[in-house]
């Protein structure tokens, strides 16, 4: 075995997902346990998972390792939320209590808020006021035992905002513990400078993908009315896979209007949202390659009807779930508690929604090294201060880590 760095020790359980790559149909939920159990970690990768007596045995005498002692409680892997918005600057209390007295989330946006509310505060600061905001935002993900986060520009809309905000997401990420996979959200919706979406589209290919591509790894779209339809959302997404980004799109939403074809016919990694998808839709994203990414912490804010998560799951979908933290629709950055919706409220098991944030999450990031517990993976531990592993759903927003280790480092 490599030279042991970290020994995670005496464990109540080990909990992981099985395999390798996304989790579909039968294997969806299928959760490898082993206990009692103790991790062995060289550098940043996991090299050993298995009875504490055994791994003992396998690390020479006298070795200088970091210890941590598991007894009571159960690891499990870090989590991964593979759809956030943290680069704004501004909040939306102020809509918030419009809408708590009746005034829904379309109306706000139709009359120039929502959005386009938060793309006029983030525009007024700079840099390095994104930077310290995003940084902000992934603390408050870590507290909650996200290791892994994608996060999206689109509260910039103009070339010079777009590039600042994939810029301090960049930056953010490289001074967090998390590990960031940025995405350009450039058709997030129309600015209130142009007229047509067409035309903005044009603009946003011409001017701003080809300094924002390098910076980023997907690229993603809001296909609503109000924001973009089907024929833009095809011309955006199509140049930014020219220049190397991986499609994805935030469709079905409050209306059902050609996404999810248009994801399957060009090889999107997702399709994000979902509650107003039919059946056809959801067998069709079924059979396709192409993750379904449910965001309930949205749908619950927001108070939308549910996405048909059972069909899609049991018609053998990539089901996902992810917060959608964004200051307007979702203002949460808890995994745990979305985790707790996908049951309450999905109909998820508890496994299914461990697998739904970790193994499924990371392939929505091609990250094939993270979202499980097993040799070669990155050491990104979650102890868990409860008596059994499903507290980490059931526990109604109170998620309890004793240590969270994020690339083999005992985070404080
Ligand atoms: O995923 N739907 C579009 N985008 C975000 C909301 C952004 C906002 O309201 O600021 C979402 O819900
Ligand atoms: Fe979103």
């Amino acid at each position: 075995m490599a030279e042991v760095s970290l020994l995670i020790h005496d464990l109540e359980a080990v909990v992981t997902p099985i395999g390798t790559g996304p989790l579909r149909g039968r294997q969806f939920g299928e959760l490898s346990v082993h206990s009692p159990a103790s991790i062995a970690v060289s550098g940043d990768r996991i090299v050993a998972v298995g009875p504490p007596e055994e791994i003992l045995r396998q690390i020479p005498p006298g070795s200088e390792l970091e210890s941590v002692d598991g007894r009571g409680r159960t690891a499990l892997p870090g989590l991964i939320d593979c759809h956030t918005h943290p680069a704004f600057l501004g909040d939306r209390a102020a809509e918030f209590e419009l809408r708590s007295s009746g005034a829904t989330y379309e109306e706000i946006h139709a009359s120039g808020g929502g959005i386009r509310a938060t793309v006029a505060a983030t525009r007024a600061g700079s840099e390095g006021e994104l930077r310290s905001s995003v940084q902000r935002h992934l603390d408050w993900m870590l507290e909650h035992g996200t290791t892994t986060a994608e996060a999206k520009s689109g509260y910039g809309l103009d070339r010079e905002t777009e590039l600042n905000s994939l810029r301090a997401i960049r930056a953010a990420g490289q001074s967090s513990p998390v590990d960031v996979y940025p995405t350009f959200l450039g058709a997030h919706t129309v600015p209130p400078e142009f007229d047509s979406a067409a035309e903005y589209v044009e603009f946003v290919i011409h001017e701003v993908l080809p300094e924002a591509a390098p910076l980023a790894t997907s690229a993603d779209i809001f296909l609503e009315r109000g924001s973009f339809e089907v024929p833009e959302a095809r011309r955006y997404l199509k140049a930014c896979k020219e220049h190397g980004l991986a499609p994805r799109v935030h469709a079905d939403q409050f209306s059902e209007r050609g996404a999810i074809p248009l994801a399957i016919d060009l090889g999107a990694r997702s399709v994000d949202h979902l509650e107003a998808t039919g059946d056809e839709g959801a067998r069709a994203l079924a059979r396709s390659g192409v993750a379904a990414v449910l965001l309930p912490a949205c749908g619950l804010f927001l108070d939308l009807p549910l996405p048909p998560a059972r069909l899609l799951a049991d018609e053998g979908a990539i089901v996902t779930l992810a917060t959608d933290f964004n200051p307007g629709s979702s203002f949460c950055e808890s995994l745990p508690l979305v985790m707790n919706l996908g049951c309450t409220r999905l109909g998820l098991s508890p496994a299914e929604a461990l697998c739904a944030c970790t193994a499924n999450a990371a392939h929505v990031l091609d990250a094939d090294d993270v979202g499980r517990l097993a040799p070669g993976y990155k050491a990104d531990v979650l102890l868990l201060d409860a008596p059994d592993w499903r507290h980490l759903a059931y526990h109604l927003g109170g998620d309890r880590f004793s240590t969270r280790i994020k690339s083999g480092q005992v985070l404080q």
